[in-house]
């Protein structure tokens, strides 16, 4: 099966003819080749684009929404479908790729009713017989780089907000998932979305993302992946003053008080720290644990994680499937590595999965590492694997302070009974995301999603927050005095219009 890109309506193969393979990382089986695009590819993607802008921006908003219900409509029709094929392409298990589509159909509905809102602002002017108003204009031509992770719930998230707003897209989903960013745009397409306003371009980062950040008819970037990369596109993108959206790392933490559910506690450690293989940007890859319910946290820890069954994603009896490719695998083992030189003591796991049907994919131990120090490279560092670290606290505000001590700030959980050291915490923590007596992972798509410090760039995806990142404010004055008013001048004493 070959997979094409998707320009002014058309399926097409690469300008080059050039094709990649993608394989699934539970047993290396080919599950496809996708056309590998080239920057004129790009290129003719993202005038398309720009030559859709003006006539897409005009079509009324409502309709725009119409299109956004249908796709919803029909990603219901198609969940389970759909949640296969991402299991299979990208290795989480069955029952939470189905969670990853309804995240994306919960996301298409709620921007499809935005095609009826997208509410701006109407205010008094301070002058006499005058109109002021501000409306929502979309940007223009948006590039959405997407992550594997989450392949259909968060191209989601930046197509629909700018759609419904109306802008154009080109979409390079990332080069291990493009079979569901491109059955994103079939969905689209079947929901009547015409021709130039969203158009796919497959292929690596290095090359055809560089291409799409670098291109001129762009207004808008859209990116979602490591702070790396992050860095990169912010550079580039001020060169020619492009507007960004980034969504980038994560070090999250559960802080669990000696107060706290344990039973609760563990559920909520086991399910952020090894849901998605841990490689989510909101995974708890730190439990910090005060001192005097550490042991019996950690045993039973112990005793969950040793039990996770590793496997094919698609079997209802696995827990944990495999990381996305090997390099990934490798880079999760050095992780471990380093962590042990610096004196971390692994409780579980703490290597690669060799032994029987895991052995042919890319499977990674679900590890818990003790004895960690809030300065080691594991507790300051993105893994995006099946690990955790425990940093043993005595109190709540130490807890706190080793929380917001690391680069990124995008997902914080507190396990207490306490009232007060609750709202103190969510005083104190200073993440994007804070939970309380829940895990770091669960967002919902109607409220604003990111995270402080280096996770994102201060916009957020997700909600209302989205509809800022995807339009920008036109504010309009309408005099009907039918002269020269004089706003700032034209002021009697005391500050009333003259
Ligand atoms: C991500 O990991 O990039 O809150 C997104 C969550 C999900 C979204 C995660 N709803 O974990």
């Amino acid at each position: 099966m070959l997979y094409r890109n998707y320009v002014d309506g058309r399926w097409v193969e690469s300008s080059s003819g050039e094709t990649f393979k993608v394989t699934n990382p539970a047993n290396g089986e080919e599950l496809g080749e996708v056309a590998k695009s080239t920057p004129e590819d790009v290129d003719a993607a993202v005038k398309v684009a720009e030559r859709t802008f003006d006539w897409w921006r005009k079509y009324p908003a409502a309709r725009r929404g119409e299109i956004l219900f249908r796709a919803g409509e029909i990603l219901v029709r198609r969940k389970d479908e759909l949640a296969r094929l991402m299991s299979m392409e990208m290795g989480k298990v069955l029952n939470e790729s189905r969670g990853d589509v309804q995240e994306g159909i919960d996301m298409t509905y709620y921007m499809a009713g935005e095609g009826r809102r997208a509410f701006g602002l109407t205010t008094p002017s301070e002058l006499p017989d005058k109109l002021a108003m501000a409306v929502r204009e979309p940007v223009g031509v948006v590039a959405a780089i997407t992550p594997w992770n989450f392949p259909l719930a968060i191209p989601t998230w930046k197509l629909m907000p700018a759609l419904v707003l109306g802008n154009t897209v080109v979409f390079k989903p990332s080069a291990e998932t493009p079979i569901l960013g491109t059955m994103l745009v079939h969905v689209l397409e079947e929901a009547g979305l015409p021709p130039g306003v969203l158009n796919l371009v497959n292929g690596p980062g290095s090359t055809v993302g560089e291409a799409l950040i670098k291109h001129p008819g762009v207004a808008l970037i859209s990116f979602t992946g490591s702070n790396e990369t992050g860095r990169h596109v912010a550079a580039e993108a001020a060169q020619t003053g492009k507007r960004i959206s980034l969504e980038l790392g994560g070090k999250n933490a559960i802080i669990v008080l000696d107060d706290a559910n344990l039973a609760l506690a563990v559920d909520g450690i086991v399910w952020s720290a090894f849901g998605t293989t841990g490689q989510r940007c909101t995974a708890a890859s730190r439990i910090i644990v005060q001192r005097g319910v550490k042991d019996r946290l950690v045993k039973r820890l112990v005793e969950r994680t040793s039990q996770l069954r590793l496997g094919d994603p698609l079997e209802p009896t696995t827990d944990v499937g495999p990381v996305i490719n090997r390099t990934q695998l490798e880079k999760i083992d050095r992780a471990v590595q380093t962590a042990k030189q610096e004196g971390a003591r692994v409780l579980v796991g703490g290597h690669i999965a060799r032994e029987g049907e895991v052995a042919k994919g890319s499977f990674y131990e679900p590890t818990i590492l003790d004895d960690v120090a809030p300065g080691m490279r594991v507790a300051q560092e993105e893994i995006f694997g099946p690990v955790t670290a425990i940093i043993a606290v005595d109190n709540l505000e130490e807890a706190i302070r080793i929380n917001n001590q690391v680069a990124y700030g995008l997902s914080t959980s507190i396990y207490t009974q306490d009232v007060n050291k609750a709202f103190v915490a969510v005083r104190d923590i200073r993440t994007g995301l804070v939970y309380v007596n829940a895990g770091t992972i669960g967002a919902e798509v109607h409220l604003p999603f990111g995270g402080m410090r280096q996770t994102s760039n201060g916009h957020r995806e997700a909600g209302i927050a989205a509809l800022d990142v995807y339009s920008e404010w036109k504010t309009i004055f309408v005099d009907y005095s039918g002269r020269l008013q004089r706003a700032q001048i034209d002021v009697a004493e005391g500050g009333a219009a003259a």
